[in-house]
This record gives C-alpha cells, sequence and structure tokens, in this order.
C-alpha cells in the first residue's frame, strides 16, 4: 500500500469533515454542494478501490451530518437513511438496471421533487401530532416538538385514518420568498444573512423560540410513511396499500402536505423525462429544490430490494446539474449599511443562472475578495447558492490578461462612496465605516431598520419607497415619516390614494407601539431587540433611559460597559435627543406601559429569572431575550422572590447564593425544555 495514498485518503477525509462542520453544525458552508459531492464521490472511490483502508470513522461511514448540541435528544426507532445520488441519465438507467435485478419487466416508479430543507420525522399518535424530531446522525435526533407545532403547513391533528402510532417523514423548508424577505430584514439590521434557504430553515428550527419559527414562515412536505402498526384495528386502512403513490394519496387525504408535482411514471425513460422538465421548471416554484427523488413504487418490491447501511436500494436522488455559469467581473462596487459599514459588491455582466439573469453578486469583505483574488474585467465562475444568491466562486485566471493593462487587484475605497467622507477602519475589524451622520445613504439604511417588522413594524415602506422619500429630501430623520401626508405621498412614483392612505395610516398605528420597539429602532450600536426590551424594563420611559448615567445602565442586569457606553454616547448627541424630542411632539409612545400590560398574557409574567455561568447552546443575550419575551424579568443576584436560576458552566457564587435560599435552581437541559414548553403555550394561544 503506497503511503502517498493513504495520505491523500487521509486529507481526503480532513477536509471532508471540515467542509462537514462548516456546512451541518455551522450552517457555513466553504464551497458548494458539488464541490462537496465530489469529494465525497472520490474518497468513496478510493475507499471501493482499496477496502482495507476504510475505517469506521470515515465520512463515507455515517448516515448523514451530526447532532448539534441543544434540545433533548429522541431515538429513530428506524434510522432515518441517506439516498445515494445520481448526477447523470447513465446513473438513472445503471439505478433502473439494479432495481430490475436481472428481469427485464419494466419497473414503475415515483419522481418526486427533492426539497431542500431539513428532513424531520413527525409521529402522530391516535391522530395527534405527538413528536417532531430531526434526522441528527441517523439514529437519534433533536426533539423540536415545539417549533414544529408553530409550523403551519403542518397538522396538529389528522383528518382521518387514525392508526394508533404513525411516523411520517419529510422536509422543512424557508419558501423562497419569506427566505428573501428574512434576509433583507438582516440586512437591514447589519445581521450576517443566511446562504441559502436550507441554512435558514436549519438555523430556524435549532432557535428555542416557536414565536419566531411562526414568524418565519417555514412550510413542510411530507414524502414517507415509515410505519403504523398492522396489528391496530383501526389500520386496516394502511396495511391493504400496496404502492407509494397511493401511500402519498393517503397522507394528502390525512391533511398532511404532500408536494404536489410527483408523478407516478410507468419505466425510467418516463422519470428521465420528468427530471428533464423539471430541471428548468423547478425555477418557478417557491421552494429550492435541487432534484428528483425517483423511488420504486411497489411496497413488496421495495422490500425485498432492502437497504445498505446508508441508503434503500429502492430511491435514488437524481441531482440537477450545478447551476454555475462564467460572466465577467464588470467592477467591484462597495454600498453603505445603516451602521456606516461599507461593503464591497461585485457588478456582472448579466448572465442567465438558475432561471433568472443575475447582475450582483455578494462579495462581503476586502479580505475575501484578496482570498479569492477577484479583479474587476476577470471572468469568474458564478453560483447560485441554494439556488438563491448568487456568489463567485473563483475568477477563471487561465483567462485573466496578464500583460500590461490587465486587471489589478481590488484596492478598497478610501472614502464613502455615497457622502465621500473618509472611511474608517476600528483596530482588530475588516470593516471600514463612514462616520458621516447625515449620509444620506445611511440615512436611507436607517429608515430601513426603523420600520422593519423587529422594529417600528410600519409596513409598506420598502427599499425604492425609502430612496424615494430620502432622495426627494421629504424625509431626512425618523421624525420626518410621521410628518406624511396623503398628498404628499400621491407626488411619488407609482403611488396611489389607497396605498398612500393605508401606508399613512399604518405610521399612525406605529405611534402606539411598545417602547422596546422604539428603542430598538432608533438603530443605537449594540442595542438588540433583546437589549431593547431590557432597556424598557430596566428604565420604563425614555425619558429616564436618556437620563440614566453610565452607572445606571451598567446596574441593569444584562447590561454590559458596552452598551452603556453606546446607549450613553447616543443619548449625549443633541441631534438624537432633538429627534427624540420631534418624535414625543409627534405622539410616538415614549412611556413603557405597553409593554407591562403585554406582559400580563406572557407565562414568565411577573417571574424573576437570574442567569449564572455559561450556556453552552446559545448566547446570554438570547436567553435573557427569550426569557424577556416571554414576560420574566433578569435580575442580577438571586434573592427571596426569584423565580428561577438558571445555570450554565462555571457558575459564579450566585449558585451558592440561590442553594443557600432554596431557590429553584434549572440547569441547561431543564431551562431548554422549559422555554419549549412554555414557547408552545404562547403558540397555542395564537
Ligand atoms: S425520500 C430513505 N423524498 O433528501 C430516505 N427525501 O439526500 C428517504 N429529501 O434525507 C428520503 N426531498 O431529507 C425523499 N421527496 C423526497 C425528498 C427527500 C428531499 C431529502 C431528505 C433526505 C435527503 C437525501
Amino acid at each position: 500500500m503506497s503511503k502517498s495514498l493513504v495520505k491523500q485518503i487521509e486529507q481526503l477525509r480532513s477536509d471532508i469533515r471540515r467542509h462537514e462542520e462548516q456546512y451541518y453544525v455551522l450552517h457555513e458552508p466553504e464551497i458548494s454542494d458539488a464541490e462537496f459531492d465530489k469529494l465525497l464521490r472520490d474518497l468513496e472511490a478510493l475507499e471501493v478501490a482499496h477496502p482495507t483502508l476504510v475505517t469506521p470513522d470515515s465520512p463515507t461511514q455515517r448516515v448523514g451530518g451530526r447532532l448539534v448540541d441543544g434540545f433533548d435528544t429522541a431515538t429513530h426507532a428506524i434510522p432515518m437513511l441517506s439516498l445515494d445520488n445520481a448526477y447523470s441519465e447513465d446513473e438513472l438507467y445503471a439505478f433502473d438496471e439494479r432495481s430490475k435485478k436481472g428481469s427485464t419487466n419494466k419497473i414503475a416508479y415515483v419522481a418526486e421533487l427533492k426539497i431542500d430543507g431539513l428532513s424531520i420525522a413527525l409521529t402522530y399518535e391516535n391522530g395527534i401530532l405527538v413528536r417532531g424530531v430531526t434526522r441528527g446522525d441517523g439514529s437519534r435526533g433533536e426533539d423540536v416538538t415545539a417549533n414544529v407545532r408553530a409550523i403551519r403547513a403542518i397538522p396538529l391533528s389528522l383528518k382521518h385514518g387514525l392508526v394508533e402510532t404513525l411516523e411520517v417523514r419529510g422536509e422543512i423548508y424557508l419558501p423562497r420568498s419569506a427566505f428573501e424577505r428574512v434576509n433583507l430584514e438582516r440586512e437591514g439590521r447589519d445581521e450576517a444573512t443566511f446562504a441559502n434557504p436550507r441554512n435558514a430553515a436549519a438555523g430556524t428550527m435549532r432557535n428555542l423560540d416557536p414565536a419566531l419559527v411562526a414568524s418565519r414562515g417555514l412550510g413542510a412536505y411530507v414524502y414517507q410513511v415509515v410505519k403504523d402498526k398492522p396489528s391496530d384495528s383501526k389500520a386496516e386502512g394502511l396495511s391493504k396499500l400496496s404502492s407509494h403513490s397511493q401511500l402519498l394519496q393517503e397522507c394528502r387525504s390525512w391533511g398532511l402536505p404532500v408536494e404536489p408535482h410527483w408523478r407516478q411514471c410507468d419505466d425510467i425513460d418516463a422519470v428521465i423525462k420528468f427530471c428533464r422538465e423539471w430541471s428548468d421548471l423547478r425555477h418557478s416554484l417557491n421552494f429550492a429544490t435541487d432534484g428528483v427523488v425517483v423511488k420504486v413504487d411497489d411496497l413488496q418490491h421495495r422490500e425485498n430490494l432492502g437497504a445498505t447501511a446508508k441508503c434503500p436500494r429502492w430511491a435514488i436522488a437524481f441531482k440537477f446539474p450545478a447551476e454555475q455559469a462564467t460572466t465577467q467581473l464588470k467592477s467591484i462596487e462597495v454600498q453603505v449599511g445603516r451602521t456606516g459599514a461599507v461593503t464591497p459588491y461585485a457588478v456582472l455582466e448579466p448572465v442567465r443562472l438558475g432561471g433568472s439573469t443575475i447582475h450582483l453578486a455578494t462579495l462581503h469583505n476586502e479580505q475575501e475578495i484578496a482570498r479569492k483574488d477577484l479583479r474587476a474585467g476577470d471572468i469568474v465562475l458564478v453560483e447560485k447558492g441554494g439556488d438563491v444568491i448568487p456568489k463567485i466562486i473563483k475568477p477563471v485566471t487561465a483567462r485573466r490578461n496578464k500583460g500590461k493593462g490587465g486587471p489589478t487587484p481590488f484596492v478598497m475605497p478610501k472614502h464613502c462612496p455615497s457622502c465621500n467622507s473618509s472611511l474608517r477602519r476600528a483596530n482588530g475589524e475588516v470593516i471600514w465605516r463612514c462616520m458621516n451622520s447625515s449620509c444620506l445613504a445611511k440615512i436611507r439604511r436607517g429608515l430601513l431598520h426603523f420600520v422593519s417588522r423587529r422594529a417600528m413594524d410600519i409596513e409598506g415602506l420598502g427599499e425604492s419607497l425609502v430612496k424615494q422619500l430620502v432622495d426627494a429630501d421629504l424625509v431626512q430623520d425618523f421624525a420626518d415619516l410621521f410628518a406624511l401626508k396623503i398628498e404628499t405621498l400621491l407626488t411619488l412614483d407609482r403611488m396611489g390614494r389607497k396605498s398612500a392612505t393605508k401606508l399613512v395610516h399604518q405610521i399612525e398605528q406605529s405611534k402606539k407601539n411598545s417602547l422596546w420597539r422604539l428603542i430598538h429602532a432608533l438603530g443605537i450600536r449594540h442595542v438588540g431587540e433583546g437589549v431593547a426590551v431590557a432597556l424598557e424594563q430596566g428604565f420604563g420611559s425614555m425619558e429616564v433611559l436618556g437620563r440614566a448615567t453610565y452607572d445606571d445602565l451598567n446596574d441593569v442586569p444584562d447590561i454590559g460597559p458596552v452598551v452603556a457606553n453606546s446607549v450613553q454616547e447616543f443619548f449625549g448627541e443633541k441631534r438624537n435627543r432633538d429627534l427624540l424630542v420631534r418624535l414625543k411632539e409627534a405622539g410616538v409612545t415614549m412611556e413603557g406601559v405597553a409593554v407591562e400590560k403585554e406582559s400580563q398574557a406572557l407565562p414568565l409574567a411577573g417571574m424573576n429569572v437570574v442567569l449564572t455561568g455559561t450556556l453552552s447552546s446559545m448566547s446570554r443575550e438570547e436567553a435573557s431575550s427569550a426569557i424577556r419575551r416571554m414576560g420574566g424579568r433578569i435580575k442580577a443576584s438571586p434573592s427571596g422572590n426569584t423565580d428561577y436560576v438558571i445555570v450554565g458552566k462555571s457558575p459564579g457564587s450566585k449558585l451558592k447564593k440561590a442553594q443557600m435560599l432554596d431557590l429553584e435552581v434549572l440547569d441547561e437541559i431543564a431551562f431548554r425544555k422549559l422555554l419549549i414548553t412554555l414557547g408552545s403555550r404562547m403558540t397555542d394561544k395564537e
């Protein structure tokens, strides 16, 4: 056995493991799915040729992703297998031959669209949804029942066909439209956007707040009935079904969501026709799909074919060809965010890719451009990440003009592209910022954040309208929004009386928002939603908050020096104080009463919670924010009226104090359970 072969295999394994971690654990893939599949196939090929080199820990020897910390673990009674992939029509013919097992008879298949989401096992007992478990490592997943319940596409009870225990499996996904919306909102808040809908769906399901799941608008489709108890007297309906297509119809009739475009195909040629049709048509769908799942229709035949340790032999996933194209990178421009962050993006020679024409691609920051050595004028390889956001994979350096006058490395501008003021970069940061608070680009971004759903929640004020308002000098700051009149709005492009009236009404309504919304909307650095709620709870009114000293701020549980400084800085500026006076004069709520009232109905209303130690699965901010959203108050240290003490790793003296006071102490798992239970109570009420 050559040493270099062993080395090659080891290298592949370590690369794959690293990419698996980026993808499955961190949800931040560095390479395309196609590139990843290629690595895996290379490794598989080497291992097939040299079986003695296969080790139990090789990435080829596992079923799927790996467990992520958090939530309760649940065991799958029947493992959730993966699927073999086919990348060409020839591979589909080969699959057909294997399925025929030497017979010449045609085999009927069901072709379904492969939904690009995360797989889920749903258990119904006596027709009631009792459990939702993610795939995890295939044998054990995470119990995400509370989050599953928050997905409206999944029925909480079945219409009929009750069997004692029924497990169906399917896919949870984020519709394209919701994905775009979520990313726009995140962009508006200067937060990292999700790379593709699958990551967004997975990220959503991993969070602990079912209300957030509900608000994201996740979808789901089921495609497999795993087990029923034939002995169950009520189950005769199921056991008489002999084909997968009948099962899908049955699922539909129970009220379960089934992706409607599946087709029964008499033979593999009909399957291939389906694959060809959908490789174009798929772009018209509101969910991302990267292939077609081909399944033997006859259930008895499936049983005869059985499964390998990893995949069933009766199904295969046909992957659509990777959506890549080459085009010219015309220029690298920069855009200005709300906080003044100036980030580069690529202007491309328009190119057809994945059913649409792309003109732009994200570039993140100057380091990324340097790492890929992208230069304006280069021919570049572009790909649609998860079929939605185009990204540049690499320059085609072989086609670069290397002579004089050829493309030169990108140089980050030193001045703001909007207002021309000098850009600054803090020590150790990668992001350059425009520090001019009157910069129009910043103002537009700031306004978009101000009106966004988690801030003032003013519907109907999109990007183009905000641009028109700012460019026409009708709105220069947040307070100007409240002076807008129907007649003024009517002077704008594409603005009818109905929309103008509705918008003015929405703006008017937003004046009654809870105070935390306004605090969040102001865009004070480091003041996210959770901190905004803490500030409202800590100070009760904008006036008191504005007068708070550094120490007052620091004394509020969960507010640290960074936030304290930033809040002080904000109120220290006369311009900001004047803005607040004008907002108040316009009638915008400056008192915290609304939240107090709202919180009466919440499950932790009036309860005092102390956090100590480090939680492994969420930040302190996330934990506090979840508690506050349920009406709880975060307290600095345990006392006689503390309701819960949540203890993470390396707790301080607070734990001892809690034990002395005989308070209810919850470890991280118990705390998660509490959140999930309370969270599902909240969604029940909706
Ligand atoms: S059937 C034994 N049908 O693709 C596995 N899977 O790459 C049965 N997927 O883990 C899976 N759409 O999460 C099936 N219509 C579909 C699917 C589908 C998406 C996912 C599923 C599976 C993965 C395999």
